[in-house]
């Protein structure tokens, strides 16, 4: 799909939605058409600020509106009627993870989206995060040899809950609000895993689903540990960085506190602190974040114009969220989960 300019549609004008338009309004491939919300107070909100008319409902939105892609911000139960209907309207779209909770759903939207040869992406951001772009490239590089062990963190204490209410409700939590993330930095970083042994934990009581949760992940040469918190308290909030560390035969990679990388590769020893880009919307501490939703939005149009799959396509996210999925399944059984064994 070749465009001077993608028409788009933002639906869902929530907490994590502000990250999308901002970043969208800088993007000149873009022209935001269109914004939506069940209350309809935050798309009129959204469209003030950044334009296109807004709906309170998806469906006359999508009877309306001439749009090339759709991205969809709103909360996980509602993600598959969005992909669907994005479908059934004959638009491409992007939507925010976690795709779906429950592989059926998933997997069916996928399939809605190739049955009609739509491009399709999940907003799968953590591995679009600078630090980790150049990570990659690092262990691309050769520089630490084949990794063998990985270690990819996300503790904190910060109060999700008074930006995101509804993750005091949600059944399953931490596994699908922030452990998706690791996971895939892990595929992305080592590979697939072959099995995943999971110990989780609720600590704050007011919570209904997990909010501690540690996964072993054992890939063909390698083991790799991702651990998240939001009850990990420290005198120096890092909120919501993530750390890791990749082990090779070579060499080793830290990213810890504030983006210090350290690299090892031989006898070389190498120490920088990670610039993030600025905005001029970005701020602190969600600037790594939001930054990786601009690079999210750029590898987006990128596929849309060159006809490429996206990295973090419908298709590789199954893979994903059979992993995501799997956590639970090894929770609730207490034994090791195989990967893959939701995909069949
Ligand atoms: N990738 C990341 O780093 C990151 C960070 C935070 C949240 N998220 C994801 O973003 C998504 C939204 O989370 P949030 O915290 O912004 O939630 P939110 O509740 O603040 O926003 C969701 C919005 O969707 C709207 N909505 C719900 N049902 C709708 C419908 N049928 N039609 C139109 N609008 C509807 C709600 O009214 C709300 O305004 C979730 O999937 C979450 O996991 C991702």
């Amino acid at each position: 799909m070749k465009k001077e300019k993608y028409r788009y549609a933002l639906i869902g004008c929530g907490f994590f939605a502000q990250n999308h338009l901002h970043a969208w309004s800088q993007n000149p491939d873009v022209e935001l058409v269109a914004t939506c919300d069940v209350d309809f107070e935050k798309a009129k909100a959204a469209a003030e600020t950044f334009g296109g008319t807004a709906y309170s409902s998806a469906e006359k939105l999508f009877a309306n509106e001439k749009l090339d892609f759709v991205d969809i911000a709103t909360t996980p139960p509602t993600h598959k009627m969005m992909v669907e209907l994005a479908a059934k309207n004959g638009v491409a779209a992007i939507c925010q993870k976690p795709l779906a909770w429950d592989m059926g759903d998933a997997k069916a939207m996928v399939e809605a989206m190739s049955d009609k040869n739509l491009p399709f992406m999940v907003h799968e951001n953590f591995r679009f995060q600078t630090p980790m772009r150049k990570i990659k490239e690092i262990i691309d590089s050769g520089a630490i040899g084949r990794p063998f062990f990985g270690r990819i963190c996300f503790r904190t204490a910060h109060d999700v809950y008074s930006a995101q209410s509804w993750l005091v409700e949600s059944e399953r939590m931490i596994i699908v609000d922030v452990a998706v993330h690791l996971f895939d930095l892990a595929r992305y970083f080592i590979g697939e895993p072959k099995t995943i042994f999971t110990s989780a934990h609720r600590v704050n009581p007011i919570i209904k689903g997990e909010d501690s949760a540690t996964i072993l992940m054992h890939m063909e040469d390698a083991t790799c540990i991702v651990d998240a918190s939001y009850e990990t308290r420290s005198d120096h909030s890092t909120y919501p960085q993530t750390f890791v560390i990749i082990e090779g035969t070579k060499g080793a990679i830290t990213l810890s506190a504030d983006y210090h990388l350290q690299v090892v590769s031989g006898t070389s020893v190498s120490n920088e602190v990670i610039e993030i880009p600025d905005h001029g919307w970005t701020s602190q501490p969600w600037n790594g974040i939001q930054d990786s939703v601009v690079n999210v939005n750029k590898h987006w149009i990128d596929c849309l114009r060159n006809a490429k799959t996206p990295e973090t396509s419908g298709e590789d996210t199954l893979k994903l969220l059979d992993i995501t999925l799997g956590a639970y399944e090894s929770i609730n059984s207490g034994q090791v989960f195989t990967v893959g064994s939701l995909l069949k």
